[in-house]
């Protein structure tokens, strides 16, 4: 076996994007290219395989790939429909937000799942969900294109990924029920190889790194020595703020790292209570 380690990720469609970028913020360059399935990268010994979404929970449980990117919705279903997989989850990523959910035709009057065919690519998960809830109904197996099947008789509601909801809109289409939410997670092979545990377990240290610095904000501010408290009170998950003393004695400069988003109501409220000169900037990278 080679002692590069491999990353299994989504060729084209809702994660790939991201995924990739992901991996390059963590430090590992390669060049993508629409016609490659296996990328070496040049500074690092990692190889990255670009396969069907659905195929990635296979590899990682079969050691082929030691990562993987994965939506929440493909593991669920490869886990409930293959009782054998082995895989560990390691990070949610904040990416590729979508929903399972059951749609209906809008002229349906009647939203009960009870007696229905329902069409979908997610069997194991909608087989789940009836039995839990004590439904009977039809499960009819269809991969692409579910969101036709009302239309020509192979269905009566669908169960299908949604994200926007343009897809189901502009198949006059209606939300009924959400059966997961989900997003894209880092998985990691249960099987690691001892030369390989070193590399994987920077670069999984890396990927989180990089998903916590996205979610958080640097902050500064000038305030009166008398607001401190009260303005380091309004700033969200702040990490141990900074006090520098500002050559005007009764005045100081406040920075703070903020493990959450920092929305404008919360710059409007700073200002409120006295704040000034707010400036807040992206964090890149966030090593503890
Ligand atoms: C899903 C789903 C819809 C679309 C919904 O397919 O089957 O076609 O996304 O997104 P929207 O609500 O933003 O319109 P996806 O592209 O994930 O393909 P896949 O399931 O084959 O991977
Ligand atoms: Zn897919």
């Amino acid at each position: 076996m080679t002692d590069r380690v491999r990353i299994a990720v989504q060729k084209n469609g809702r994660l790939s994007d991201e995924s990739t970028k992901l991996l390059k913020k963590c430090g590992i360059s390669f060049n993508k290219s629409s016609d490659k399935l296996f990328l070496r990268s040049s500074n690092m010994m990692v190889d990255i395989l670009m396969v069907r979404d659905d195929d990635i929970p296979k590899l990682v449980h079969q050691n082929i790939a030691d990562l993987g990117i994965v939506g929440e919705n493909v593991l669920k279903e490869k886990l409930l429909a293959d009782k054998t997989l082995n895989i560990e989850r390691e990070t949610k990523l904040g990416f590729s937000k979508c929903r399972l959910a059951f749609a209906k035709p809008k002229d349906l009057i009647d939203a009960d799942l009870n007696n229905k065919k329902i069409a979908t690519s997610y069997p194991a998960i909608v087989e789940d969900y009836l039995s839990k809830n004590s439904i009977n109904a039809e499960i009819v197996e269809i991969h692409g294109s579910v969101e036709l099947t009302p239309f020509v008789g192979i269905s009566d509601m669908i169960c299908d990924l949604v994200s926007t909801g343009i897809t189901l809109e502009s198949n006059n289409l209606e939300e009924c029920y959400t059966v997961l939410e989900s997003q894209a997670l880092l998985i990691k092979s249960s099987k690691i190889e001892v030369s390989k545990s070193a590399l994987i377990k920077k670069i999984v240290s890396r990927i989180n790194s990089v998903i916590e610095a996205s979610d958080s904000k640097y902050i500064m501010f000038n305030a009166d020595s008398k607001d401190i408290e009260s303005l380091v009170d309004l700033l969200p998950a702040a990490e141990s703020p900074t006090v520098i003393p500002l050559a005007n004695k009764n005045k100081v400069a406040i920075h703070s790292v903020c493990k959450e988003e920092i929305f404008w109501e919360t710059i409007e409220a700073l200002k409120f209570q006295g704040a000034s000169s707010i400036l807040v900037l992206p964090i890149e990278k966030l090593a503890h």
